[in-house]
């Protein structure tokens, strides 16, 4: 979503100004081109060159600065970018902002532009929580400023409190959520992620290679376009998303009884999660010993989701995924049809770049009506926007 886009970076001069070079370099690797503006004041915390170095651009600092330009900066800065980021946003510039002071370069090119703006705000507590810091913040967010809220923690004061720089990957998903289409606006998404574990005894489980990236692409990018999106989430290494209700599970039936607590307040489900068909009949309790040559496991069947959501599913958009070794088309359209599923995301795990672990799957997309679209290989962020424009699609035509 980045790529290509052109980013006005405003630094100010606060402590976590030393740690916009590597904001710089997120972006950067993201594809977006990044212009810096830098208050006098930020120069005391951050140099000119090190930005210059990481954003590979001008460092712009001075309204009167005499260049070989032709062209006024503020106004070009402005009519440049696509976005402009103020991080950190302290106090002071907050407040002039919010007065319509245009009184440096940063503030002016503030002034002048057209596209979002998104203020990080970073400062004391006691700043922070000033009733003139909290006016000047409620305001420029009422007048359609994005606003992040400070994060919480100890400051370079010495206190502990609101009022640090929000973590940069906030900061990062932030400018992508802005620059998203909000197709998704309130539909209420439920997505179920990662693997399960089925215990044997307290040291020893059953469960599948599935990480989690499907699922929580789904999870991030719904939530991007709007979609207020609880993730029931099998155990992974993955950072729980931002914006996004987490509800973790550890077994099959533990994800069944999440899944229906939460079925009622969900318009969509869609179920990424490798699910273990089967657990142990029996847990025992104290760790089982090494004693024969063999030992047998009874399995017993776990709850088939997906097949119970699709029997009541009424107006509900239901998408689930096929993973398969064989025949993956056939058995795709055959556990769409038996479980009632409105989209089936199938992945065949043989195609190398496909299924668990990888950052790309490939995937065939397959509806009620027949139609099927093979899509080539992308990243699972890709192919998450892809199963979501079907299923806005889907919801759109459900309200004609
Ligand atoms: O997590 P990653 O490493 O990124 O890997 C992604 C993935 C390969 C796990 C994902 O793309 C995927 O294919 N998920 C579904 C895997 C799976 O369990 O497929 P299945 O064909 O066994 O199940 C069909 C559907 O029924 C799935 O939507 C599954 O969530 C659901 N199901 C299965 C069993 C069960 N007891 N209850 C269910 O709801």
């Amino acid at each position: 979503m980045l790529r290509d886009s052109n980013i006005v970076l405003g630094i100010t001069g606060g402590i976590a100004a030393y740690k916009i070079p590597e904001l710089v370099r997120m972006m950067t690797k993201e594809g977006a081109k990044v212009k810096v503006v830098m208050t006098d004041n930020a120069r005391q915390f951050v140099t000119p060159v090190t930005l210059q170095t990481v954003s590979e651009n001008p460092v712009y600092i001075d309204t009167f600065q005499m260049t070989s330009r032709s062209e006024i900066d503020h106004i070009a800065l402005a009519v440049w970018a696509d976005i402009m980021v103020i991080a950190p946003a302290t106090a002071n510039v907050i407040g002039k902002i919010a007065s319509g002071i245009a009184d440096d370069l940063l503030t002016t090119v503030v002034t002048a532009v057209k596209s979002p703006v998104l203020l990080c705000p970073a400062m004391n507590t006691n700043m922070y929580t000033n009733p003139v810091v909290e006016s000047n913040l409620q305001k420029l967010a009422s007048l359609g400023y994005h606003v992040m809220k400070a994060a919480s923690g100890s400051l370079a004061c010495k206190t502990e409190g609101p009022g640090r720089l929000p973590p940069l990957e906030d900061i990062l998903e932030e400018v992508e959520t802005i620059f998203t289409k909000k197709d998704l606006q309130g539909v209420r998404i439920l997505v179920t992620a990662g693997p399960t574990q089925e215990a044997l005894d307290p040291v020893r489980f059953i469960t599948n290679h599935s990480s989690g990236k499907m699922g929580y692409a789904i999870a991030v990018m719904a939530r991007r376009r709007g979609g207020d999106v609880t993730l029931v989430s099998g155990p992974t290494s993955m950072v729980p998303p931002q914006g996004v209700r987490v509800v973790p599970i550890e077994s099959a039936l533990q994800m069944h009884q999440a899944v229906m607590e939460n079925l009622d307040k969900a318009d969509v489900v869609v179920k990424a999660a490798a699910v273990s068909d089967y657990r142990p009949a029996r847990f025992s309790p104290s760790k089982i010993k090494k004693e024969k040559d063999a030992l047998c496991v009874d399995l017993k069947k776990n709850p088939d989701i997906i097949a119970e959501i699709g029997k009541g599913k009424g107006n509900k958009i239901v998408v689930g995924f096929a993973m398969e070794t064989d025949d993956l088309i056939e058995n795709a359209k055959k556990k769409m049809t038996e479980k009632c599923m409105d989209l089936i995301v199938a992945n065949d795990l043989s195609e190398p770049g496909s299924g668990f672990k990888h950052d790309t799957n490939i995937v065939t997309l397959i509806d009620r009506s027949g139609a099927m679209e093979r899509l080539p290989m992308m990243g699972k962020g890709d192919v998450a926007d892809a199963i979501l424009d079907r299923v806005s699609a889907l919801l759109q035509k459900m309200t004609v």
